[in-house]
């Protein structure tokens, strides 16, 4: 017989229950959130705690945490809280390797766009900057952002409102829907694993 594991979170390490629940939810998008600090210099990070939270008006969300070596706010978080607004790419099997770059703790005000390679664009209705070589941009205000603790690992849940959804016209098909195998995103898994996304099925929903 399988024998079972129960772990409560009360009396695990943060760091142990964290390594559990980025194994457990699975396969994630990642979200490379673009943000500029009050001075207008750019930054660029990648966020997996991410996903879609309304359509009608159009609303996404991702969580920075506060620093597991620090305490302290990532500048994504800082800068969000100060501008109101940011950018969302997509991760694509082409610049995930620069993607995975961004995540290097760079000093306060050192662009990961320059680090990474990743080129900014302005976009239209927001400071932050566009990523050229991502086929899908998301121009985003504000709307809350919601903290979940003050430890390292709280989480800081930020939802924005998307204004512009800007995309590559070669990934559409036919009827106007995006191919994924066009769009080739990358997901994170458990540990330093990370995810390809072409591998589909089929599935009608029931009637
Ligand atoms: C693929 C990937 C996904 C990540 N997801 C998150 C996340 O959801 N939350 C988080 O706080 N950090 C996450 N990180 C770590 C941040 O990207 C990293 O701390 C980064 O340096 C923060 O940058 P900033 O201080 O410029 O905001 C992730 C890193 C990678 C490579």
């Amino acid at each position: 017989m399988n024998q079972k594991i129960t772990i409560d979170p009360e009396t695990t390490s943060w760091i142990e229950v964290y390594h559990r629940m980025t194994e457990i939810v699975i396969p994630r998008p990642i979200a490379v959130v673009s943000t500029v600090d009050a001075q207008g210099r750019p930054n660029l990070a990648p966020f997996s705690f991410y996903t879609v939270v309304s359509s009608n008006p159009p609303h996404i969300a991702f969580s920075p945490h506060l620093s597991g070596r620090t305490g302290e706010k990532k500048d994504t978080l800082r800068n969000i809280e100060v501008i109101g607004e940011f950018v969302v790419a997509s991760a694509t099997e082409l610049i995930a390797e620069k993607v995975n770059a961004c995540a290097a703790p760079l000093p306060t005000g050192d662009s990961e766009f320059t680090h990474s390679g990743l080129t900014p664009e302005p976009a239209e209705t927001v400071t932050p900057f566009l990523v050229k070589e991502s086929p899908i941009n998301l121009e985003c205000k504000l709307v809350e952002i919601r903290a979940y603790g003050d430890q390292g690992g709280a989480g800081h849940l930020v939802v924005g409102r998307i204004n512009r959804i800007h995309l590559n016209a070669d990934l559409l098909n036919d009827e106007g829907h995006i191919r994924s195998e066009a769009l080739q995103a990358v997901g994170r898994m458990g540990t330093n694993l990370w995810v390809k996304t072409r591998e589909t099925f089929p599935m009608p929903r029931p009637e």
